[in-house]
């Protein structure tokens, strides 16, 4: 079983329904991820970035209108066909390409900041793709994690994913045994599938050698997400948000 061609042929499909729309106040939820990104980057110098497993571009989108000079890099095409999309909608130059998370196609040290979300859970070899994200951040340079507990296996989170889903089936018509008729083929092949804890991500970061190591529990944005997000995600998902944040010296 080629676990990156399970997760390409998951996210590929996931790509009809996946929106970038995800919040009922989109300008809120902009301002607030903005004001959020602002202030790790704590500089308004034009810097060059790159956003990890793109998707539809959220992150690498507000990075771009807030002026830097934005990459974003996904295993699954047509994935990046909604990113394109969105981006010439909002009038925005990112260079979108395709590519593997644990092995990029770029040169040691190309990125003043490297940023990813939601990513790290479907990674077969965290250690290795954390290690390759700090490989393309400049010396000096920052790596920015975002992610949380995903597929908790506690029989209550259980419970409210399948309930989430059923919702999710009649909302937002998007079919609720799709993901696990993909991802239970490979989840035993993937270290963080029920998600990952702030001191799980620090610890790979300093075993990569990262310093400076902090993390933000999110929870402004966890609230906020409370509020604006669908009823399918609220039922489905514990308010775990974290963002990590490394140095490369
Ligand atoms: C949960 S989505 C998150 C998308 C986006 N980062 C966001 O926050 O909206 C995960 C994304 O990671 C991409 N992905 C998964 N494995 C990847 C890999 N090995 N290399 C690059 N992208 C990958 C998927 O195609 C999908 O677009």
């Amino acid at each position: 079983m080629n676990v990156k061609s399970v997760v390409r042929s998951y996210w590929d499909m996931r790509s009809q329904t996946y929106s970038i729309d995800i919040y009922k106040s989109q300008s809120e939820a902009e301002r607030i991820w903005k004001t959020l990104l602002k202030n790790t980057i704590r500089t308004n110098k034009n810097l060059r970035i790159l956003d990890v497993g793109t998707g539809t571009g959220f992150l690498a989108l507000l990075l771009a209108e807030m002026g830097h000079n934005v990459t974003g890099i996904d295993i699954s095409k047509c994935m990046l066909e909604k990113s394109r999309q969105n981006a010439d909608k909002m009038h925005l130059s990112v260079d979108f390409m395709h590519g593997d998370a644990e092995k990029l196609p770029f040169e040691d040290e190309t990125f003043d900041i490297v940023v990813n979300r939601n990513l790290l859970w479907t990674m077969p070899d965290p250690m290795a793709a954390v290690d390759e994200w700090s490989r393309v951040v400049k010396s000096g340079g920052k790596l920015v994690l975002i992610d949380g507990k995903w597929h908790d296996s506690a029989t209550e989170m259980r419970l409210r994913r399948f309930l989430g889903r059923l919702v999710a089936f009649v909302t937002e018509r998007h079919n609720p045994l799709a993901f696990t008729s993909y991802y239970s083929k490979i989840k035993d092949q993937l270290p963080f599938f029920s998600g990952s804890d702030p001191d799980d991500v620090a610890s790979l970061f300093s075993e990569v050698g990262l310093t400076n190591i902090s993390v933000n529990r999110l929870e402004r944005l966890r609230e906020f997400e409370n509020k604006n997000r669908s009823i399918s995600y609220n039922i489905a998902n514990n308010p775990s948000l974290f963002m990590a944040l490394g140095e490369k010296w």
